[in-house]
């Protein structure tokens, strides 16, 4: 900690021609009596010093050599104060504005609270002045616009609110002007374009508002704007296509809307990324986008953009492009030829356009992008025709979302190759055949769909290999055979197992237990059959059980119980005898359970999600079940008649008992073939959505882990 104070402090000197290197011990008379009391009194005001920075601040040595503390050569006058990361907690005093030759102020990174003195505005030698991430409050201090000196401003991250008032644009000298995450409000006002030095503004995650100021156009040498998650709306003034300088334009996360004008790249030359996701801004991609030929990010996502997609072969630079959600393209034939010109952007990382009308089929050039590739996303298109052998030939790509298509024909062989997958979608489409044994390959899977096409034979042992794999679904194709033991011993599944909707046989293995992470298994609309495994009471975070449509019989065995986070159970259309186990009554964060269509006798409990009529389901087993609460109108329970007319009544309820259960054992394939005709919408296509159709990165996340797209980073 020391040191890298004293390798700042070294550093400012380096800058500062009048600041005296070291100071050794001094008295007190030397020097200038004003800054001695005024850091006193600074001191006073800082109730909480954790890293005992403030102890050398004592009568023992000059206070030009107390810690933090630089003072100018000449005058013995404090001209630095750096406090920078010692979490000191307390006040700023309005002492300040008396160290009359301070010129950087440093408090970044400490919890200072309350408001920035007046006083502070008559440091009118101030350059430097550093209160980001504290927790300081207020309004933006009018009197700070007095300081006419100053180049660098940065109160970011702390809790400041009210407007960015107009005198601001008297800082002619300023570079850079940080007021990032905070509360700001109002509009940015029009006097910003007379802050000609203006190389950095950042504004984001505030509550600004209205339209930005055609000022801008002025600032010839900004070239960082981000003023992401604000609630600035109206179009982006056409001033925007002459800062000639900007480099970084970060506008997501707000509510501009109308087009961009068609030549707005035109003379953007050293644009270098460009931000608008999370907007209506609707209109054409302009095609000017090619004269940006600096540019390595470029994200529309989320708006309303429509047409073809440009040709951006000349951004050789371009790392990301993200296109998702908008609504480009027309559905048909040579929407993706544009994909052909992405050959020559050989740095390419990020391909995304999911979710737009992209017709046509995919290119089989898609296998001569750059070998940086790590992401394809184009789920929700009308893309047709087969996936290109040469898909394969990106070798590093970690997802690829090809979901909800019309692509037919085989899974590629050549998905073999993606060694380093990790997010593989190819679900909603029309295609045929079996899993290729390749796909042992993937052993970095971690989520994996196969879902709604038209797959066929068994599931390959190979899976085996998918051993970080969260996440399968293979539901809604004709898979058959049993359910392959090796799904029960992939160790990571943990979140989603669905085969519903499909051909599978045999029995539930008593290994599905080993599942004891995982929170949805849905198997239902199979052919399955057998009792249903004590051991499925070993699933411990099992939170969605779905079982019906198949035709498990035996009893419901009373450990699912033991599955205390379970919300849904759906147990319906099977062969299940015997009572309903009375233990499913503890289940305290159940709030479906669906039992109907079985063969099960005898009392209904109350309690628990007994308890609620809209939550349960006893529907086909009426005849033989009895109590519940009253809306399921069901028959009082005859127990305790029973017990008491044993002898006369015992021999004719076991005759109607067995009258009814014969019936109902011939009529229950008959109603299960029925209903299982019927499609239903799945649970899983609207959870599925949530998990691969929602961007990447969230703006905001990635806006801090960036730290506000500082240029380190
Ligand atoms: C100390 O600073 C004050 C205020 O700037 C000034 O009036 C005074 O003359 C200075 N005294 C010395 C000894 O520099
Ligand atoms: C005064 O500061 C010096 C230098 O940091 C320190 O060694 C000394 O302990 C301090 N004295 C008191 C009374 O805190
Ligand atoms: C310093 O600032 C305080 C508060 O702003 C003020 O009361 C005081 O008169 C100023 N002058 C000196 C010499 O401390
Ligand atoms: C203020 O803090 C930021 C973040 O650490 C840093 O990049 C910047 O250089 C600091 N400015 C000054 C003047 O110390
Ligand atoms: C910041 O200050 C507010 C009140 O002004 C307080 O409620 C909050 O807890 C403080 N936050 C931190 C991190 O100290
Ligand atoms: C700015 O400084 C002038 C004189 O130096 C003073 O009259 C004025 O009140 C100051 N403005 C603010 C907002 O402090
Ligand atoms: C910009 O500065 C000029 C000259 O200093 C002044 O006349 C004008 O009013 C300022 N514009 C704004 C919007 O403050
Ligand atoms: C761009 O700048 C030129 C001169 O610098 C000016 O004539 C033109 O009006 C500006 N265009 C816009 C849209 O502001
Ligand atoms: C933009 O690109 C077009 C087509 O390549 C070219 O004709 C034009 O001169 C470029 N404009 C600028 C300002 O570079
Ligand atoms: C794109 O790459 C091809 C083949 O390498 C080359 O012929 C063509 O000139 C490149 N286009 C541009 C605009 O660089
Ligand atoms: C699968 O991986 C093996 C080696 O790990 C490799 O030899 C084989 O070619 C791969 N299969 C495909 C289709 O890429
Ligand atoms: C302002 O400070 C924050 C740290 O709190 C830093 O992330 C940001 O880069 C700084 N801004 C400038 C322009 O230095």
């Amino acid at each position: 900690m020391l040191f890298s104070t004293l390798t700042t402090i070294f550093l400012f000197c380096v800058t500062l021609p009048l600041i005296h290197p070291t100071i050794t011990a001094a008295s007190t008379t030397l020097g200038n009596k004003t800054d001695f009391v005024t850091l006193l009194q600074i001191k006073k005001s800082i109730s909480s010093d954790p890293y005992g920075i403030l102890v050398s601040w004592n009568t023992s040595n000059h206070f030009c050599s107390w810690g933090g503390v630089t003072c100018g050569i000449k005058h013995q006058r404090v001209v630095m104060l750096n406090l920078k990361e010692y979490h000191l907690s307390g006040t700023i005093s309005p002492y300040i504005g008396n160290l009359s030759f301070l010129r950087i102020l440093n408090l970044l990174s400490n919890k200072f609270y309350g408001e920035i003195p007046r006083e502070l505005g008559r440091l009118f030698r101030l350059r430097k002045l550093n209160l980001s991430n504290n927790n300081l409050t207020g309004e933006f201090p009018i009197s700070l616009t007095n300081c006419s000196k100053l180049r660098y401003l940065n109160f970011s991250a702390n809790s400041f609110h009210g407007k960015i008032p107009i005198e601001v644009g008297s800082l002619k000298k300023l570079e850079k002007l940080s007021l990032f995450k905070n509360n700001f409000g109002g509009k940015i006002p029009p006097s910003i374009g007379n802050i000609s030095s203006l190389n950095v503004f950042s504004i984001a995650v505030n509550n600004l508002e209205g339209k930005l100021p055609g000022e801008f156009g002025q600032l010839k040498k900004l070239s960082m704007l981000v003023i992401l998650s604000n609630r600035f709306s109206g179009m982006l003034p056409s001033s925007f296509c002459n800062m000639t300088s900007l480099a970084f334009f970060s506008a997501a996360e707000n509510q501009f809307h109308g087009s961009l004008p068609a030549g707005m790249f035109s003379a953007l030359s050293n644009l270098q990324m460009f931000e608008i996701g999370m907007n209506q801004i609707s209109g054409p991609i302009p095609t000017s986008i090619a004269n940006a030929s600096l540019l390595q990010k470029f994200d529309i996502g989320f708006n309303n953009f429509v047409g073809q997609v440009p040709s951006v072969e000349k951004l050789q630079h371009l790392t990301w492009l993200n296109l998702n959600y908008n609504n480009l393209g027309s559905g048909s034939d040579g929407d993706l030829d544009f994909i052909t010109s992405l050959v020559n952007c050989t740095k390419l990382e990020n391909l995304v356009l999911g979710s737009n009308k992209l017709g046509g089929i995919l290119p089989i050039s898609i296998g001569n992008l750059s070998t940086q590739l790590i992401e394809i996303s184009l789920f929700v298109n009308h893309i047709h025709g087969t996936i290109p052998e040469t898909i394969g030939n990106n070798i590093n790509l970690i997802s690829l979302y090809l979901g909800d298509n019309h692509f037919s024909g085989n899974v590629p062989n050549s998905f073999g190759k993606f060694h380093k997958m990790q997010s593989l979608d190819v679900g909603q489409n029309h295609l045929l055949g079996e899993i290729p044994p390749y796909l042992g390959n993937l052993t970095q899977l971690v989520e994996i769909s196969i879902a709604n096409n038209m797959l066929e034979g068994k599931i390959p042992p190979i899976i085996a290999n998918w051993q970080k794999l969260q996440i399968l679904d293979f539901s809604r194709n004709n898979f058959a055979g049993e359910i392959p033991q090796q799904i029960f011993g992939l160790p990571s599944l943990s979140i989603f197992l669905n085969l519903s909707h499909n051909s599978f046989n045999g029995n539930l293995s008593v290994e599905v237990g080993s599942l004891s992470s995982l929170d949805t298994l849905d198997i239902s609309h199979n052919y399955l059959s057998g009792e249903i495994p004590e051991t499925i009471g070993e699933c411990k975070s099992m939170e969605y059980l779905d079982l019906h449509g198949n035709s498990f019989n035996g009893v419901i065995p009373s450990s699912i119980a033991s599955l205390k986070g379970l919300t849904h159970l759906d147990l319906s259309l099977n062969n299940l005898f015997g009572t309903i186990p009375i233990e499913l009554q503890s289940l305290s964060f159940l709030t479906y359970l669906n039992l109907s269509f079985n063969n099960l006798e005898g009392k209904v409990p109350i309690e628990g999600v007994f308890k609620n009529a809209s939550a349960i389901s006893v529907a086909g087993d009426h005849n033989h079940l009895c109590g519940g609460i009253s809306e399921l109108n069901l028959a009082a329970c005859p127990a305790t008649i029973v017990l008491r007319n044993k002898h006369h009544n015992l021999k004719q309820v076991v005759i109607i008992v067995c009258v009814i259960v014969c019936f109902l054992l011939f009529s229950t394939p008959v109603l299960c073939y029925w209903i299982k005709k019927r499609k239903r919408p799945s649970f899983l296509s609207s959870w599925k959505s949530s998990i691969f159709q929602l961007p990447m990165v969230s703006y905001k996340i990635l806006h801090h882990a960036t730290e506000g797209f500082s240029t380190n980073n």
